[in-house]
């Protein structure tokens, strides 16, 4: 068979828009402004903001060097760049933990078109006892499955359309409409009367609420946040062009997720405080205090289906590079064509979506190692797969690639010297000290199974 020319993105403005949909998703809006609420506000992000500077950006960026210097999907990508070794398998592994995050993933996606569906009809009052309507929306076979499978047949859709004509132009939209409605729904949060306490919290330490824990929560979140450890990166790296600067682009991308972590805290809390309720309630915050909120605020209905819509579509840009990795690894090494790569990937989520989906109704008394099969989907892939699979990058970049090889695809493209002590620490980093501390994470995780 002739080989095809590979899909690429038709701009540098492609690949940090589709880097930064892949980051932005339910971690900032959903899982971040709980893990502040619950983790002593600004404290948190203080330790949150060393973790993603000194360890996530330096793995970021030796994802970026594999896939860029590869130009292959994440197996193929150690396949080529190490042949034959074992390390390929970290592409396996790779791809397996996408497999699993996207399988529960689709779960919360489903619920955000839920949620947006019922906000469209109106049908939530101030009458409404949330924490009811979201344990029957999660607990209903027919309701939780369906929408589940809805967005998954959504995601699916994107990435049949192709690199450039789905997931470019996808993220495009998406991702100006996210940052248009977020500074909205801000601006509308700070004439709120709970404004100054919300802020306060989100930007006053409280450090008797930090542990080892909190640490450790700090760089999961790194992780899942910026889309590190799954071979996400790595794959939209390889579609991304010489001529693009990978310091720029992780700068970048690492800039806007962490910037629109803070802005969703900066629209949750204010309207958290506003309504006399505690910003540690945790998961349900999105889902149960949110809508409660918006049902008893003036202009709440229009700002409900804005943020159920925003919610959806960091959702989507996220799944997007999930089903991607996977669908990309299929295309090159079993030689399917996209569509084909795409039915697979859509049969086998299917079955895995539909048991995490169940887990909340007519599965929810069926547990491996005390945990609901959508509990241990997440806990698996965000504590233990995507940091295993970062160690093994880090080790991959820092130990198997060679230095100038290192060296010259970070300084390649753009009109940036990069100065020669920021490339020396960086290595280092890369070489000694991220690899340890990512070790005592898995360590810890393991622990705690
Ligand atoms: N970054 C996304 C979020 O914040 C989740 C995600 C998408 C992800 N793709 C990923 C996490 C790849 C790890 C790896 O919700």
């Amino acid at each position: 068979m002739a080989e095809k020319r590979r899909d690429s993105f038709k701009s540098n403005l492609g690949v940090i828009l589709a880097l930064v949909g892949s980051a932005i998703g339910l971690g900032n809006l959903w899982r971040f402004p709980y893990l502040v609420g619950t983790n002593g506000g600004a404290a948190f992000i203080i330790i949150y903001l060393l973790c993603i500077l000194f360890l996530c950006m330096p793995i970021m960026v030796c994802e970026f060097v594999i896939g860029r210097r590869s130009q292959a999907n994440t197996f193929g990508a150690f396949k080529k760049l190490a042949p034959g070794t074992g390390w390929k398998y970290t592409g396996t592994l790779a791809v397996i933990t996408c497999v699993i995050l996207l399988s529960f993933y689709v779960v919360v996606g489903g619920w955000t078109i839920d949620y947006f569906i019922k906000s469209l009809r109106m049908v939530f009052t101030p009458e409404t006892d949330f924490a009811t309507e979201f344990n029957n929306m999660v607990s209903s076979t027919s309701e939780n499955v369906f929408y589940t499978l809805l967005f998954l047949v959504c995601t699916a859709g994107v990435i049949v359309a192709g690199v450039k004509n789905g997931i470019e132009r996808t993220n495009k939209y998406l991702m100006s409409a996210l940052a248009a409605l977020i500074v909205f729904i801000v601006i509308y949060a700070m004439t709120l009367p709970g404004a100054k306490q919300g802020l306060n919290f989100l930007f006053h330490p409280d450090f008797s609420k930090v542990t080892f824990r909190t640490v450790l929560s700090a760089l999961g979140q790194g992780f899942l946040s910026l889309s590190i450890g799954c071979g996400a990166i790595i794959t939209y790296a390889s579609y991304a062009n010489r001529k693009d600067n990978l310091l720029k682009t992780t700068t970048i991308t690492t800039l806007s997720d962490t910037m629109f972590a803070l802005l969703a805290g900066m629209a949750i809390l204010p309207a958290v405080f506003s309504a006399g309720m505690d910003p540690s309630e945790g998961a349900g915050l999105a889902f149960i205090s949110l809508p409660y909120i918006f049902a008893n605020m003036s202009f709440g209905k229009v700002l409900s289906i804005i943020f159920y819509f925003i919610l959806f579509a960091a959702a989507l840009s996220s799944s997007i590079s999930l089903m991607e990795t996977v669908v990309a690894f299929l295309k090159e090494e079993y030689k399917k064509s996209r569509f084909g790569s795409m039915l697979i990937m859509l049969g086998i989520t299917t079955v895995f979506a539909v048991f995490c989906a169940l887990s909340f109704g007519v599965l929810s008394g069926f547990k491996i190692l005390g945990f609901t099969f959508f509990d241990l989907f997440d806990y698996v892939s965000s504590n233990i797969c995507l940091a295993t699979c970062a160690l093994l990058v880090c080790l991959f970049a820092g130990w198997r690639i060679k230095k100038e090889h290192f060296y010259d695809e970070i300084t390649s493209g753009g009109k940036y010297k990069i100065p020669k002590w920021l490339l020396g620490t960086l290595r280092v980093f890369v070489r000694y000290i991220a690899p340890v501390i990512v070790a005592i994470i898995i360590v810890n995780s393991l622990i705690g199974l």
